[in-house]
């Protein structure tokens, strides 16, 4: 599983290399801009795996979420086929993080997430699910 986890972080790398613009990525280092839905090529290899270990560690999301974002008996699937009550985009991603869903046990900041870890994590669920990245 960890070198599996290992192997995927090299290709997520190899990948991401291949995405051109430097010319932004001072603007991505800034999480204040978690607001504005950002080109997938806007998201560096060190957000997402910054992103991947939130997920799998301190935010518990897959706990419920499932450690493929397969989804289970208490939470749906993150992988992007459909979705249970939001659109998908990066916003919406970054805002059912943020807020929860009230009378769910999905609560706002999972695991006690900073507001920069919700945006990291949101990365990692957006990539995965907009299929850039494996799980
Ligand atoms: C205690 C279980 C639990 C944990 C932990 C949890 N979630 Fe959830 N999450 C849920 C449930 C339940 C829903 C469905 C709420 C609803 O009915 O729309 C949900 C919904 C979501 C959605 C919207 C899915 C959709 O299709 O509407 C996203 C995105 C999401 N969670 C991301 C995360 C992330 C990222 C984490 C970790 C930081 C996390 N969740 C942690 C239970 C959890």
């Amino acid at each position: 599983m960890m070198m599996r986890r290992a192997i995927h972080g090299l290709l997520v790398v190899g990948m991401l290399a291949l995405l051109p613009p430097p010319r932004l990525a001072a603007q991505v280092v800034d999480t204040t801009l978690k607001r504005t839905a950002p080109d997938s090529a806007l998201l560096t290899p060190a957000m997402i795996e910054a992103g991947r270990k939130i997920f799998h560690g301190q935010g518990n999301c897959y706990a419920c979420h499932g450690d493929r974002l397969q989804g289970g008996p208490i939470a749906p699937a993150l992988t992007g086929k459909s979705w249970r009550h939001i659109s998908g985009t990066f916003d919406a991603i970054v805002d059912r993080i943020d807020n929860g869903l009230a009378g769910t046990l999905m609560v706002p900041h999972p695991g006690g997430i900073s507001e920069s870890q919700v945006f990291l994590v949101a990365t990692y669920v957006y990539t995965v699910s907009h299929g850039t990245i494996k799980p």
